[in-house]
């Protein structure tokens, strides 16, 4: 069993998938809840924002991680529905953190054949954001190597409510009968439609809950929680959790 106390390869081994991860068993599609900024900046005495900074550079090294190692599909949950509630400053701080990384980080992206999309609620998003979500995704929308989804004014109920709404409005228009209403066609209205499931949902900072993550496409995703804090998640946890993975065994019901 891979543990937190699992022996790591040298920083050296890291850069490539290290030879202890079977490359025919990688997740297709890893998703992360970031959890743990706050914490990570109080225990240093600093403010929550310095951990929400941080976090970033967090997130840019795992990007480069999942390319590197072959992983084609990342989905992190940047701000949930429910983090409305958190004080004003720190809402509008992460707005113009998300804002101004994306401005910073988009050459790369383009640069390195990454394909970033955005679900969840965008139209409540300040408009300044909103732009330049709308040109990081147009810029990008033929890149290959990484599909690369950020769940921002994401929550997994919310998005089900979208979803029935515009069902039943087609039904309404007559383009759709009751009855062909099915799993199958539910997914093409989600916000995911087109990606594979999760298989591997990473948590960090302890916490064993899914705080309204994608609650349909978890469904049969293995879970991995680490108590580290997001900030301190590097490619030496991300092999862990990897390697956690690779040992399960997925039965999706059957025997
Ligand atoms: C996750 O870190 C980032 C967001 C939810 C935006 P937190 O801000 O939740 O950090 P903790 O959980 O308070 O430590
Ligand atoms: C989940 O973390 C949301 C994100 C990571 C963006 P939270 O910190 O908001 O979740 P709870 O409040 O601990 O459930
Ligand atoms: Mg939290």
């Amino acid at each position: 069993m891979a543990t937190e106390s699992t022996p790591l390869p040298t920083f050296q081994q890291l850069l490539s998938l290290p030879p202890s991860l079977d490359r025919q068993k990688l997740p297709r599609h890893v998703a992360v809840i970031m959890d743990g900024n706050g914490r990570w900046a109080r225990q240093k005495g600093l403010p929550r924002i310095v951990g929400h900074r941080q976090g970033t550079e967090t997130l840019k090294e795992l990007l480069r991680c999942c390319k590197d190692w072959g992983i084609p599909a990342l989905t992190v949950y940047a701000f949930s529905t429910e983090n409305w509630q958190r004080p004003r400053e720190e809402v509008n701080f992460l707005m113009l953190l998300f804002e101004t990384v994306l401005g910073q980080e988009l050459a790369q992206l383009i640069q390195e054949d990454v394909r970033i999309q955005f679900i969840g609620s965008l139209s409540d998003l300040p408009p300044s954001l909103r732009e330049q979500i709308q040109r990081a995704m147009t810029l990008t929308k033929d890149n290959q190597s990484l599909l690369f989804t950020v769940a921002t004014n994401y929550g997994g109920r919310q998005e089900l409510v979208q979803a029935c709404q515009r069902i039943a409005m087609e039904v309404q228009c007559g383009n759709l009968t009751v009855d062909e209403i099915n799993g199958q066609l539910v997914e093409r209205y989600l916000y995911t439609s087109g990606l594979p499931d999760p298989d591997l949902l990473i948590r960090t900072s302890g916490e064993m809950r899914i705080s309204n993550f994608l609650l349909w496409q978890l469904a049969y995703s293995e879970i991995y929680v680490t108590s580290t804090l997001w900030p301190d998640f590097d490619r030496g946890q991300f092999y862990r959790a990897l390697l956690a993975y690779q040992q399960r065994e997925r039965r999706f019901g059957k025997l």
